[in-house]
């Protein structure tokens, strides 16, 4: 018995160890809902809609598992041949030529496993990263149809979060995962049938530390899987500052508010900081525990083929040569590597299924508002537009607009007025149905506008909004947003129409002057014309204008105001005005106060009517009046 002293004295440090990772792991249960991924989907329903992007490439796949098996042989075999080298090493009969014939050998398989890798990891590479832009596109695609109000509710960090990282952790798992999962536990089977079949024995002493490394792995994920969702967490939250702070940058810089917003920043930083930091200290302690068990079972695997004569050395009753005792040696390198990779790639597995999640959650989000199966094409529209009896809220209960009723002819100009928040906004919205109503019915040319298709309808308007959004690009591209077959001189005279080609004309580059990010690099003004002539370009039936709020120039004000006139003859024209005597010259005037209107007729009509609208503008005149005069 006492022989057995060395291997009792080392499982007992090991099961020490071990209690003390059982302890720790009962106080991690305690802490289950902090350490629990809040997943919804089951991992089968995750797996089944990826597979399905993987679907195209099961030729790929099917010709990396092929390739694969050749280095899992070596993997099986190299060990082996060093084994029989040895054993021929030390033979007194020993010849030159038969240790190279078995290098040799051991080379080529070398070699042979070496390119396999290389082809396996170029291929699962290509195809990783095909599946992935299809993940990507059809995800911007989905985020593309989502209605106004879905997309109010996912802030945009958040959503280039899903299109960029997210993406990627699901890449990773077709790239190395999977293979490298399938490899791994090949591997593990092969050495776990080869170490039997060369000596049952030494494989029972070696299956001894199994245990424990697998309850090691089973504490390892969970602690890892703690971490990573902390390090997700924080990516996330800080690609959603970012993306949030950065437009908003100039207006923190106006307001001094530069060193609070960057001690938030700096929190969040040090957050992520954090959470990457538990990460790899996790790993770290993770790594040299299942080190220190295969270097436990190495010992063993020494003391018993060291004891006495190397040669013929009987360990319960089986022969152990000096040649099983390097064979071992290598195996169980071989054996602990994967058991050790595996732990760690199930974390990714699960992380790689939770991006799968928050994006296939994403895709999940159906458009609220979207075409009905019958949905009719629109290809011609007169531009005759009726609200009946229209209630709507954007939160419900809430109503913003209360029963609105008007009548729009083809090729007449409605302009609305009203004070700030009582729904002029909205009804030109609600007409390009980016919100569907509660109550009431829209009508285009006397068809509801829920009984057309959604594209079809927008096609037919031209929307000039409140704040005008102008694409990174050049002139040209922010006119023409990909409408193709549109010459210069047709962009250039559309410019001309709305005097936008007075500014235009000064400009550098012309038609391909570089326009910045959000159009910054030019005035409210200039922005307003650019988004006229980019409706005229669109040529639509309904031109809607949404009029911006934002002091423009005297000298651009006449342009802006010389250009309307000329689009009301277009078509029919809907049209937000702050200035009054911008819209002097429309067939109807809506007054609008909370949701309802008020008065609604001509200039003329209104003023003689002497109410609201008379207020607004004799308020409006007199203080253009002192204007003039100061
Ligand atoms: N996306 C939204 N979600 C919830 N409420 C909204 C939303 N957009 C607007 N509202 C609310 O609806 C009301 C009407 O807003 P709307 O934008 O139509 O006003 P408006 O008449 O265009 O004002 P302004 O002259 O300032 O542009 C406001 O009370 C506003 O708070
Ligand atoms: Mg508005």
């Amino acid at each position: 018995m006492r022989e057995y002293y060395p291997l009792l004295i080392l499982g007992a440090i090991v099961g020490v160890l071990s209690l003390c990772f059982v302890l720790a792991y009962a106080m991690m249960k305690n802490k289950k809902e902090a350490i629990g991924f809040d997943r919804n989907m089951k991992d089968s329903e995750i797996a089944r809609r990826l597979l399905h992007y993987a679907k195209p490439h099961v030729g790929k796949f099917i010709f990396v598992g092929f390739v694969m098996l050749f280095s899992i042989a070596y993997d099986i075999v190299s060990p082996l041949l060093v084994g029989e080298i040895e054993e021929m090493v030390k033979d007194a009969g020993f010849e030159l030529s038969r240790l190279f014939t078995y290098v040799g050998v051991y080379a080529a398989i070398l070699l042979v496993s070496l390119a396999c890798t290389y082809v396996q990891s170029i291929v699962l590479q290509k195809t990783g990263q095909k599946i992935l832009s299809a993940i990507r596109q059809d995800l911007f695609a989905h985020i593309e149809s989502l209605s106004h109000e879905q997309l109010h509710q996912i802030p945009v960090g958040k959503l280039v979060t899903r299109v960029t990282n997210d993406t990627n952790a699901i890449s990773m798992m077709f790239t190395h995962l999977l293979v490298n999962l399938l490899k791994n536990i090949c591997v593990i089977l092969g050495v776990l049938v080869a170490m039997l079949l060369l000596n049952y024995e030494l494989t029972l002493m070696v299956l001894c530390f199994v245990p424990f490394v697998v309850l090691f792995t089973v504490i390892f994920r969970k602690f890892s899987r703690r971490a990573y969702r902390r390090v997700k967490d924080g990516t996330t939250d800080i690609n959603t500052y970012l993306s949030e702070n950065l437009s908003g940058v100039k207006i923190t810089q106006i307001f001094n508010r530069e060193a609070r917003k960057m001690e938030d920043f700096r929190d969040k930083s040090l957050q992520l900081g954090k959470a990457k930091q538990n990460q790899i200290f996790v790993f770290s302690v993770f790594r040299p525990v299942v080190y220190m068990l295969y270097i436990a079972s190495v010992m063993c695997l020494m003391y018993l083929g060291g004891k006495g004569y190397i040669k013929d050395t009987a360990f319960m009753g089986q022969v152990i040569t000096s040649g099983t005792v390097v064979t071992f040696y290598m195996y169980i390198s071989k054996f602990f590597n994967p058991i050790q990779s595996l732990a760690e790639q199930f974390n990714f597995l699960q992380s790689a299924f939770a991006s799968a999640e928050k994006i296939f959650t994403v895709f999940d989000m159906q458009p609220i508002v979207v075409d009905e199966p019958d949905a009719i094409e629109l290809d011609e529209v007169k531009g005759e537009i009726e609200f009946r009896d229209v209630w709507f809220a954007y939160v419900p209960g809430e109503w913003v607009l209360k029963g609105v009723s008007f009548h729009v002819s083809a090729r007449e100009t409605v302009a609305f007025v009203g004070s700030t928040g009582s729904g002029k906004t909205t009804i030109l919205s609600l007409i390009c149905r980016n919100y569907d109503i509660q109550k009431g019915q829209i009508l285009i040319d006397s068809i509801d506008i829920r009984h057309i298709k959604i594209s079809s309808l927008r096609r037919h308007f031209g929307q000039m909004l409140q704040d005008v959004f102008l694409f990174s690009g050049t002139i040209r591209s922010n006119i023409l947003l990909r409408k193709e077959g549109v010459s210069d001189e047709e962009v250039m005279e559309a410019c001309r129409y709305v005097n936008a080609d007075r500014f235009i004309d000064k400009l550098e580059g012309g038609l391909d002057e570089i326009v910045r990010e959000r159009g910054n690099n030019f005035s409210a003004g200039q922005r307003q014309l650019l988004s006229f002539a980019r409706t005229i370009v669109h040529k639509p039936a309904v031109m809607i204008l949404d009029e911006a709020t934002a002091n423009i120039d005297t000298e651009t004000e006449i342009l802006i105001q010389d250009s309307l006139e000329k689009m009301m003859n277009i078509g029919t024209m809907l049209i937000v005005a702050h200035r009054l005597s911008t819209i002097q010259h429309a067939d109807n005037i809506i007054l609008l106060s909370h949701g309802e209107i008020l008065e609604q007729g001509t200039h003329q009509e209104l003023l003689r009517k002497k109410g609201r609208y008379y207020q607004l503008y004799t308020l409006q005149y007199h203080k253009q009046q002192l204007q003039s005069e100061n």
